[in-house]
């Protein structure tokens, strides 16, 4: 504030002053479950994006785009006369934010336009990139989305550079706020650590915030730790969901471990954080290598000439940050990264020389103009281009990050064998880099454009279509009698669709009912699916499907019999659409699945908080990942508590006389005042006692309990509780049920960006 008046008074209108979150930065952050509604989003309800995309000058594009790269402006000078280098690192910032544990993060929303993105310190000099783009966003409008130009200006630079891409695929709507919903970390300061690599624990959940005692404690750890951090370089341990070393950075700190130039200890930093991207060893350094073939850094004086970043910059300075005040304050002058490094002989031309020098060359540790860590080689060879003076020539240098794929053993092995296999380097590059933008997209059904590739990639997490559906409502009514005649309880039935469905994430879209993974290997014995009670479904279920003569996949079957059994309990219609197809164990990556498997599970009463993470954060975690808002999570907890949904038969929050049958009890118990809630030591489990007589009642956990304490979620619960509330309860519980099985029906369902 540079007003010189109290803050408080200067922002006494829109919103301003001390709000909730000032004076309780422990409530529950519900207001993640809210975001990119129908009231952000512009675009009219029906607007299907995926549509809009199928309809644009694809090849129009592409040449205007190709176009770009070498119309330098003089307000930000191309670089080699190419901006190819510049459209890259912003196509490949946008997607490196994705980690596989939460499949959050990721350029699917176009995240990179708002704060913190638009800010980070390794997005600096990228508000230039975004803004060379706006005429060829403003001449295509509502059919590209910002998300899909900023992925695709990066292929197409590639493109026009040589290489030869794998694909592309269009269809990522927009959002239009900052994503709240994503862990960054804990820490205060740009660039910081200290908290990521403070103990090794799980990570916050989403919107994370932790206990403000333990936070206090944590603190107090963090800093008699941090003069250790540079010790532990070597072994720390990078908390989840997190993939990136620092606050404020993509992925590793470029001048080694926390500056420190060691080239063995950054491979390992790499290694983790890359392989939180789902990138293997020969991803990475494909991937490093193809990329670097590209383009400089920029440091050519110190940072301290920069001004803010975009996110606390002047009105005037309309979104642009960082003015630079060396010299002319950009081309030549240009400060990004504080680095100054061109490593090949042809920056704007794919070839090997990366590879090549790196290990033609021995290299010395020197200071950047900015006065960072780099290294230089030990050479008299100036072969080194100048961005901007035809003239001059420089030597071959490296970051300590580069140094990692020689100086690492198993990054050495496969940067050898790449630098004398140009043609496997360049086919491993474009694999990974497609990957790389299409690795948070979900199933092909999203996919839009004519640059499609055929080939189906494991990562995809593919089905085979064969098997997909084609079944009448006929066919429908017929199995759904067969599978009442199981004699499988309507418990059982519901449960088992509950758990194919609800594996889904819409973060990364992947996971749900598509594909019947739950009968594959690792869903099908994860402990919160009740492997036993599962087999006994999915048998029955494959009995039908062998003996039933009709065209219906597993996928079908398991959330059919879900819906026949919630008919029969809830005494109301249930939607069912079929269309499903199952996938192989071949198609199914167990590692990968893996990191689909919840921590907690507040629906299911599986699991409990941590001593940073309370229970009914990870619930609103992952009502979150189901696309949930608050209502429709309250009314889900609610019915499945009273179906007897609980992880292996608890009897916790089923705050009813008639378990197994519909209704809203769950609210009205846990809302009446005669019952007193006392919790039960040394664990999460709380007692609900009569308060005259002392008797016990019913046991509730923290993930049924928050609904009576957190005011948002009371409200909630009082609408549900009301005495006319149990129809509207009945049918908002179908309706949200339904929702659950067919997250992942892209087939079915037009491409938005508003939930
Ligand atoms: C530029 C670091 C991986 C593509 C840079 C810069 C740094 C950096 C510090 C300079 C930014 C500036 O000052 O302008 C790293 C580190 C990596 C990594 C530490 C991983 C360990 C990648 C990957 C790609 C990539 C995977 C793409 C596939 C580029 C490109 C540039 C660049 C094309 C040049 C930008 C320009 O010409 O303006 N990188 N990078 N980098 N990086 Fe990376």
């Amino acid at each position: 504030m540079s007003t010189g008046e109290c803050p408080i008074r200067a922002a006494n209108t829109g919103g301003g002053g001390t709000r909730n979150r000032d004076w309780w930065p422990n409530d529950l952050r519900i207001n993640i479950l809210r975001q990119h509604t129908d009231i952000t989003y512009p675009y009219d309800k029906n607007f299907d994006y995926g549509q809009s995309f199928k309809d644009i000058d694809y090849d129009g594009l592409k040449k205007d785009l190709n176009n770009l790269m070498t119309d330098s402006q003089e307000w930000w000078p191309a670089d080699f006369g190419h901006y190819g280098g510049l459209f890259v690192r912003m196509a490949w910032h946008n997607a490196g934010t994705y980690r596989v544990q939460d499949g959050r993060g990721g350029g699917g929303q176009g995240q990179q336009r708002f704060a913190p993105l638009n800010s980070w310190p390794d997005n600096v000099s990228l508000d230039k990139a975004r803004r060379l783009l706006w005429p060829i966003k403003q001449k295509y409008g509502s059919k590209l989305s910002w998300a899909d130009l900023f992925l695709l200006t990066g292929n197409v630079a590639l493109e026009s550079m040589g290489v030869k891409t794998f694909g592309f695929a269009g269809g990522r709507p927009d959002t239009y706020e900052a994503d709240e919903s994503v862990y960054w970390g804990g820490e205060m300061t740009w660039l910081g650590n200290d908290v990521r690599y403070s103990d090794g624990k799980a990570g916050l959940a989403a919107g994370g915030v932790v206990d403000s005692d333990q936070s206090k404690q944590d603190h107090q750890d963090h800093h008699t730790q941090h003069a250790e951090t540079h010790k532990d370089i070597h072994t720390r341990d990078l908390e989840q969901p997190l993939a990136a070393a620092h606050m404020g950075l993509i992925y590793v700190n470029p001048e080694g471990p926390d500056g420190v130039p060691d080239p063995v200890a950054a491979a390992r930093d790499i290694r983790t954080t890359f392989g939180r991207m789902a990138m293997n060893d020969y991803e990475t350094v494909a991937l490093i290598a193809g990329g670097h073939s590209f383009g400089k850094t920029h440091g050519a004086g110190p940072s301290e000439n920069l001004g803010n970043e975009p996110q606390g910059a002047t009105i005037q300075d309309q979104g642009f940050g960082w003015s630079n005040s060396y010299g002319q304050g950009k081309g030549p002058d240009t400060i990004t990264s504080g680095l100054e490094v061109t490593w090949t002989k042809t920056p704007v031309n794919f070839s090997n020389s990366y590879l090549n020098y790196l290990f033609k060359y021995d290299w010395e540790l020197e200071k950047s103009p900015a006065g960072a860590n780099q290294w230089v080689a030990k050479t008299d060879d100036k072969i080194i281009p100048d961005a901007y003076d035809s003239e001059k020539k420089h030597k071959p240098r490296m970051l300590t990050t580069d140094l990692a794929l020689r100086y690492d053993p198993t990054y050495e092995k496969i940067s050898r064998h790449f630098a004398e296999n140009f043609d496997e380097l360049h086919d491993a590059f474009s694999r990974a880099w497609f990957k790389l933008l299409h690795r948070d997209m979900g199933p092909r059904a999203r996919w839009v454009g004519p640059e499609i590739p055929k080939e189906e990639l494991i990562w995809e997490d593919p089905i085979d279509q064969s098997t997909v559906s084609k079944i009448s409502d006929s066919d429908i009514d017929a199995l759904k009698k067969e599978i009442l005649n199981t004699g499988i309880s309507n418990e059982k039935l519901i449960g088992a669709a509950f758990a194919s469905a609800s594996s889904f994430r819409g973060s990364d879209k992947r996971g749900g009912a598509n594909g019947a993974r739950i009968r594959l290997e690792p869903m099908k014995d994860w402990e919160v699916n009740n492997p036993k009670q599962l087999q006994e479904v999915l048998k029955a279920l494959e009995g039908i499907q062998k003996n039933s003569g009709k065209k219906v996949s597993m996928a079908d079957l398991i959330v059919l019999a879900g819906c026949a059994a919630l008919e029969k309990v809830a005494g109301l219609p249930v939607p069912f659409t079929p269309g499903r197809g199952d996938a192989r164990q071949d198609q199914t990556d167990v590692e990968s699945f893996n990191h689909l498997h919840p921590y907690a599970d507040g629906f299911r009463q599986f699991g409990k908080g941590t001593s940073r993470i309370r229970s009914e954060q990870f619930l609103v975690d992952r009502a979150h990942l189901l696309n949930l808002t608050a209502p429709e999570m309250a009314v889900l907890v609610g019915g499945l508590r009273v179906l007897n949904q609980n992880y292996n038969g608890s009897q916790h929050g089923v705050l009813t006389k008639s378990p197994g049958k519909l209704s809203n009890d769950y609210f009205v118990n846990l809302l009446d005042l005669s019952t007193a809630w006392k919790p039960v030591e040394g664990s999460e489990v709380f007692e609900g006692v009569e308060r005259k007589s002392g008797n016990k009642k019913w046991t509730a956990t923290r993930f049924d309990l928050i609904f009576g304490s957190q005011p948002e979620l009371r409200a909630y619960a009082e609408v549900f509780a009301a005495s006319d509330a149990n129809e509207k309860f009945c049918k908002d519980f179908v309706n949200v049920w339904d929702k659950v099985m067919n997250l992942d029906r892209f087939d079915i369902r037009p491409t938005t960006g508003a939930k």
